[in-house]
């Protein structure tokens, strides 16, 4: 189903939006219509309660076709939608577990500003307390969807302003609060203007003494940072999934010109040289599906999944943009230009080895675990 709607509605626009750099909202509707925005949530909030390797094959099928409308929809299902689930309260969930299943609320994952990245606990963003709510003041950087979400998670410090500016004080006074758009003092900010994912709206969002009510807190006062990373550990594999379809999109696009294209009087795919970049590029996509789908194994069996998740989106992200970079050397000349697919596909594979945590980022995650002493 994934793939038929991917090639019958996504194909024939993509390259539109990301030219434009907009995405038709239908399409956000029709995912939602078929299912797409509710894959892991309980039937009891009205979601299809699939299990974990289901929604990676959906939302694979999804990106080989448009990495945008993929981000969109992973970062829905693996992270608002997850945190949600997993630490909200009934009321929470009963609150906007359906809707987001529905589609009628897009969901949103603010952790990042642009002085926290990579040390996400360096965050600045304050919730201080006001009455029985919160007021929130500060900056979200790189948010996906954050100017159509109508439910954001999000990270602030609950642990006062610190003695010294720029003090580091880590992880353990971070909470999460569920944001929704028509909080007084919520305002979208600039909307990036990107390399690739181009059709994926990526936002600041500024908190301007934010008044928000008590209900909105997310499980304990000062545990948000776990769960944003705990999130991140499913977040990371829905990445790898979609980074397996890019660099599977740009294989079958480089076979099918290797066919086509003839030099030298006969059609390269006879040479040596693109049948071992053809060769190396299906190895390192089967190798790069096998952990990503290993590791959603794993998660669906109720095992740790943190170092898994890590090594599937480090490997699968190095892998799209080896294999991605490969297709636009054999298309060569037509390879670099916008008529021809395969240059969308580089640009869009570089994302996937920065966002959800760098490559860095994941093998600091991968070598921690290696170092733990149940290991
Ligand atoms: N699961 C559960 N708990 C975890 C965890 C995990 N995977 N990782 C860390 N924790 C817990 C630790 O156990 C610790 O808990 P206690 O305080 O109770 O001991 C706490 O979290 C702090 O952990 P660390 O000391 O390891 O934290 P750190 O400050 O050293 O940071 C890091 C670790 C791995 C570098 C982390 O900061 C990180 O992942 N950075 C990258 C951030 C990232 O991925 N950002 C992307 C944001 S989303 C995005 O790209 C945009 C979008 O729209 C999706």
């Amino acid at each position: 189903l994934a793939r038929e709607f991917a090639q019958a509605e996504i194909a024939p626009r993509s390259h539109r939006w990301d030219r434009e750099s907009i995405m038709d909202h239908s399409i956000l509707d029709k995912l939602a219509e078929l299912g797409f925005l509710g894959m892991m949530v309980p039937e009891r909030y009205e979601g299809l309660a699939l299990d974990t390797v289901t929604y990676l094959v959906a939302l694979e099928e999804i990106a080989a076709v448009d990495a945008s409308v993929a981000v969109a929809m992973s970062v829905h299902n693996s992270l608002p939608t997850q945190m949600i689930l997993r630490y909200g309260s009934e009321a929470q969930r009963d609150r906007y577990l359906p809707a987001m299943a529905r589609g009628e609320l897009l969901g949103a994952f603010a952790l990042s500003e642009p002085e926290a990245g990579s040390d996400a606990a360096a965050m600045m963003t304050q919730a201080v307390r006001d009455g029985d709510g919160w007021i929130l003041d500060g900056t979200k950087a790189w948010v996906t969807s954050g100017n159509d979400a109508g439910v954001i998670l999000a990270m602030a410090r609950t642990d006062g302003p610190g003695d010294r500016p720029g003090e580091r004080r880590g992880a353990r006074g971070i909470s999460a609060f569920i944001i929704t758009p028509e909080l007084p003092g919520f305002r979208v900010g600039k909307k990036e203007n990107k390399l690739g994912l181009r059709a994926s709206a990526t936002v600041q969002l500024a908190f301007d003494q934010m008044r928000v009510p008590a209900d909105r807190l997310l499980g304990q006062e000062g545990r948000g940072f776990v769960y944003a990373m705990e999130s991140l550990d499913n977040g990371r594999l829905g990445v790898a999934a979609q980074a397996v379809g890019i660099a599977r999109s740009a294989l079958e696009h480089s076979t099918r010109y290797a066919a086509e294209r003839r030099q030298f009087g006969k059609p390269i795919k006879e040479f040596e040289a693109i049948q071992f970049k053809l060769a190396n590029m299906a190895t390192r996509i089967t190798a790069a599906r096998a952990l990503v789908y290993s590791a959603a194994l794993a998660k669906d069996r109720g095992e740790p999944i943190t170092q898994f998740s890590s090594m599937s989106k480090l490997f699968a992200s190095e892998t799209a943009m080896w294999v991605t970079t490969q297709a636009v050397q054999i298309f060569g000349g037509y390879g670099y230009m916008k008529e021809y697919p395969v240059e969308k596909l580089m640009r869009d594979a570089k994302l996937f080895q920065i966002y959800e945590g760098t490559s860095q980022i994941q093998r600091l995650v991968i070598a921690k675990e290696i170092f733990l002493p149940s290991s």
